[in-house]
Formats: C-alpha cells, structure tokens, sequence
C-alpha cells in the first residue's frame, strides 16, 4: 500500500481501543507536526475485546459517528493492531541483499513466529547490521507478523465505515512514535550506552510494552492486564457492577506507595477505599510482575543493554492515582508520567478536548505521524 497523492501532507490516525475509539489528524508545520484535528467516541462494550475487533458493524458505526462528530475530512486512514495476533521479534540473520531478504525471511519466520506462516502477513524492517567477532557480517531485523483474519476484521470495520486503509501499524510502534518522535535518533538519546527506556501504555483492555533503544523499539509484547482488570477487582471484592467499581476507581486510587493507608475521599466509606485499594494493590502486584517478565525476557536477548533506567507511562490507565509510585518500587526503574502532546503543536480549536485526553491521545497521534513522516 504506497502512500497516495498528499498523503505526506495530512495523516490521519484511527485508533481502535476497547472502550474508545480515538482519530488524530496531524500535517507537517515546519520542521515539527499540527494536530488539526481530534475526536473520542466509546465503544459498546464487547465489539472489541483483548485488541480484537469482534463487533464489525458495531465498531463501523462508531468509526461513522466519530467522522461526523469530530468534523474530518480525509478518508484515508492509519490504523494500529496490538494483541495476541501480532508479534514482533528482533532476529539476527546473515546479511544479504534487500532484493533476497524478503524470500528468506519468508522461509525463516516459522521458527520464531507461533503462528502458522500460511495465515500471516510478514513485514519487516533492517535495523542495524554487525560483525560478529568471528568476522561474520550479520544483520538485525525487526520481523513483524499479523494473523491474516484478525487484519482482515480491522480492514472490513474501517471499509464498513466508508474510509480508505492507508496503511496497518503495529499499535506499540506508534505509541514510542508518538512519545519519542518520528526519526529513530543517531545522537544518543537520553539513554547512554547500555540502556534502554521502557514504555509502557495502559488502555482498558490492553497494556502495551516496549524496550527502545536509541529511538528503535527492540521488544514488544501485548498484555491484557490493564484498567478494565483493576475496575474488575474493585467489583468483585465489593460486590458492585463494572460501572460502580469503575467510579470508586478512579476515586480512591492507589495509597501513597510508601503508607499503604488510605487518604480520606470524601464520599466514600473509609472501610470500602481499603478494601478497594487492596484489591488494586493486589493487581497492580500482579501487573508489576508481568511487566517484569517482560523487561527481563528482554535483557537476556540483549546482547549490550544492561539496565533500563527510566520507563515512560501513557494511556489513560497510567492515570490510576499513585501507580507511577507502585512502578518505581516495583522495578526499580525512574517512572515518569509521559506527555503524548511534545511531539506536535495542538491547533486552537481542538486545545481543550486533546488537553482533556491528554494521556489517552498517544495512540492516535503516533499512527499519524507514521505515515506524515513518510
Ligand atoms: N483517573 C483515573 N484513574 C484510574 N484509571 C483511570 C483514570 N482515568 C482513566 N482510567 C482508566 O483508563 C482506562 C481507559 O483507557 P483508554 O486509553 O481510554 O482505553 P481505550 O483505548 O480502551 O479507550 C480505563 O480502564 C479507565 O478506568
Ligand atoms: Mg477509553
């Protein structure tokens, strides 16, 4: 899928969450980017679940409205996969010429992919090239593997919706994108030799994982622990619906890491905030230890990189009172609340809403500027 006419000069990026959908229009403005134009719209519960889209009609409808409601012109679009159904692997192959390279990876995916190679659409991306110390020349590749049938209901709820597919993102991409800007750095970035950064982006129903080097995402990995999961808790301790728990959540948060007491929030019975918040320290617990998987599964394939430092926090789940806390102690790491709006300068018009989902908009503004970049 080639880029068409102007699409360098306007992108628009579709974000297809669990309980919202999100669009971000971006164009170039000198040497930076514009977000000219922004919209959310929810989703109804189920028509996507763990990243997938279950609900075609459901989530063209939404995608229809959002169009209307946020004013967007353009029909091309960006859209991100992240779930179960799409992995990434950094593989070291023999170097060899681009022209052949396609074909032999072709013929080499199975072996890291867990998906059968006849149901998946391969992309892949050179990365860096080395010799190793017995003079063989090598290359880094970043292989990227989609189940054909899970694109394939993303490509039909966005023709569903009457847009035009401009291009398919992994979603995890764009958010480092987003964060991190659009050139993978040459200067050493804010990570010196030997380190990383972690990113890790909470939506409801999905939290995405990656290790960046030097502006290049080495590892991903999908998990669905995230904030529908906290809210679950909460209603499942205190016997209360989804909608209830949800409500409590965001009232009384984590305790501060260190006092594990719960502050007064008024309006909430003292011995319903504990019980609440124990249930989220619970599975933030568990959240911790599943990011931690990740970041060591990491550091054993590595072959420099020793220590990840500093983890930057996105998505609207970032927002849980005092998670950043729970994080540092957790993993040892700096954890720094991540602002998706330094990479672009916001338009007039839309300031309030993109300032109000300051830290959902990450997403939808890292699948745009993917394809304005080009
Ligand atoms: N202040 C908050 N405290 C705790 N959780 C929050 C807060 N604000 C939003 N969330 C959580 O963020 C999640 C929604 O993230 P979002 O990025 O909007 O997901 P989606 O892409 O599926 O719409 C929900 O689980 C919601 O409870
Ligand atoms: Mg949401």
């Amino acid at each position: 899928m080639g880029p068409s006419f102007g699409s360098n000069t306007m992108s628009v990026g579709l974000d297809i969450g669990t309980d919202h959908i999100r669009v971000a229009q971006v164009v170039p403005r000198g040497s930076s980017f514009a977000l000219t134009g922004y919209g959310m719209i929810g989703i109804p519960m189920g028509a996507v679940a763990e990243g997938e889209i279950v609900d075609t009609d459901a989530v063209a409808t939404a995608i229809r409205e959002l169009w209307r409601r946020s004013g967007i012109k353009t029909k091309n679009v960006v859209i991100g996969v992240s779930n179960q159904k799409v992995v990434v692997r950094l593989i070291d192959m023999q170097y060899m010429e681009r022209a052949e390279l396609a074909g032999a990876i072709q013929y080499q995916a199975q072996d890291y992919i867990p998906i059968p190679v006849e149901d998946a659409i391969l992309d892949f991306q050179v990365i860096g090239d080395y010799m190793t110390s017995s003079d063989e020349h090598m290359m880094e590749v970043l292989l990227v593997a989609a189940q054909r049938d899970m694109i394939g209901s993303s490509v039909a709820a966005v023709e569903a919706a009457g847009l035009k597919l401009q291009q398919i993102d992994v979603t995890t991409f764009a958010i480092v994108r987003g964060l991190l800007g659009v050139t993978p750095s040459v200067l050493p970035d804010e990570s010196a030799e030997g380190e990383a950064i972690g990113v890790i982006h909470i939506t409801s129903g999905i939290t995405n994982i990656a290790v960046v080097e030097k502006g290049v995402p080495r590892f991903t990995r999908v998990s669905s622990l995230a904030g529908n999961e906290f809210t679950q808790a909460i209603a499942n301790v205190l016997n209360l619906t989804f909608d209830e728990a949800e409500d409590l959540k965001i009232q009384v948060g984590l305790p501060d890491v260190e006092q594990h007491i719960a502050p007064e929030v008024p309006g909430v019975d003292p011995q319903r905030a504990q019980m609440a918040q124990d249930a989220l320290e619970r599975e933030v617990s568990k959240f911790i230890a599943e990011v931690r998987r990740s970041l060591d599964y990491y550091l054993t394939q590595a072959t420099q990189v020793r220590t990840i430092r500093k983890i930057l926090l996105t998505g609207s789940g970032a927002q849980l009172r005092n998670l950043a806390g729970y994080l540092e102690k957790g993993l040892q790491a700096e954890v720094v609340l991540a602002d998706p709006l330094a990479q672009v300068q916001v338009a007039a018009g839309i300031q309030q809403m993109v300032t109000e989902d300051r830290m959902g908009c990450c997403a939808a503004i890292g699948l745009a500027l993917g394809s304005v970049a080009e």
